[in-house]
């Protein structure tokens, strides 16, 4: 591991899609920081991760677009932590179809998993947050939500959704002590991101990046540390856009 340092000692954070990719290396990082972890995963996997952990994890399998799942999972967090710090919304799904033959099963998925789970964790968790009048809620968007890729329209939208989402929460609740920001990476190096821009497609976007790479997971992880550490009070409805350039064109 590399050298991300921030003090997250005794603060509780939770994660979604922790169990591959950027999520569980956030919740490494957290750990080795000293931060309390719940994490969350569709995944079983999940429980090997919190195993692994060197700090006290609860860890949950469930689908983020579950409602009452949502609402169990923050009121465990509540009984075996006293409360939630840090938010980090990040599971997400990235399917791809051309538009004209998209079916609405996948279009309704791709919202509720990307959209309507980033919601449900951010209304819960706010309400906890509110209620100490502390909080930091940090959403994994993408450069798809400011910039059209072809072949991505529900991931594209839906990422789009989520710095709407961001930028009204931190409106709402920005006055009363909670930070809510967004990270938009380009393409990552993790399953999703494999599998979104294999082979020639990838070397074409990695051609048009102007630093000519994709990004490695834990140049999302260091930025998603900053947003939710106590130094970045004053960050609140951003975008860090972390694209190697790409959307700078
Ligand atoms: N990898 C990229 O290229 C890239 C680029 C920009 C943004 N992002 C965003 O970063 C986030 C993390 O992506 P990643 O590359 O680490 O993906 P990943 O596929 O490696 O991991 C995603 C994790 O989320 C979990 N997950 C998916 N749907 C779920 C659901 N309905 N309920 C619970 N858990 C669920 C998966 O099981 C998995 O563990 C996503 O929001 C993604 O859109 C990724």
């Amino acid at each position: 591991m590399g050298n991300l340092s921030f003090d997250f000692t005794g603060r509780v954070a939770l994660v979604t899609g922790a169990a591959n990719g950027i999520g569980k290396v956030v919740a490494e990082y957290l750990a080795a920081a000293g931060a309390r972890l719940v994490l969350v995963d569709r995944s079983e996997a999940v429980h090997e991760l919190a195993e692994s952990l060197p700090t006290q994890v609860l860890s949950r399998v469930q689908d983020v677009t579950d409602e009452a799942a949502v609402i169990a999972t923050l009121q465990a967090t509540r009984q075996r932590f006293g409360g939630l710090d840090i938010l980090v919304n990040n599971a997400g799904i990235g399917p791809l179809d051309a538009a004209e033959t998209m079916s609405s099963e996948l279009w309704d998925q791709t919202q509720a998993v990307n959209l309507r789970g980033v919601f449900l964790f951010c209304r819960e968790a706010g309400k906890t947050m509110l209620e100490r009048g502390e909080g930091r809620i940090v959403n994994l968007a993408s450069q798809a939500a400011s910039v059209g890729l072809a072949g991505h329209l529900a991931y594209c939208t839906s990422k789009a959704g989520v710095l709407g989402l961001t930028r009204t929460l931190a409106l709402e609740w920005g006055p009363r002590g909670i930070t809510v920001n967004a990270v938009s990476p380009t393409v990552v190096e993790t399953e999703l991101g494999r599998y979104g821009w294999a082979g020639d497609k990838g070397e074409r976007m990695k051609a048009l990046i102007p630093t000519r790479r994709f990004a490695q997971p834990e140049e999302i992880v260091a930025a998603i540390l900053y947003l939710a550490s106590r130094e970045a009070a004053m960050v609140n409805g951003a975008d860090l856009r972390i694209d190697g350039g790409y959307t700078a064109i």
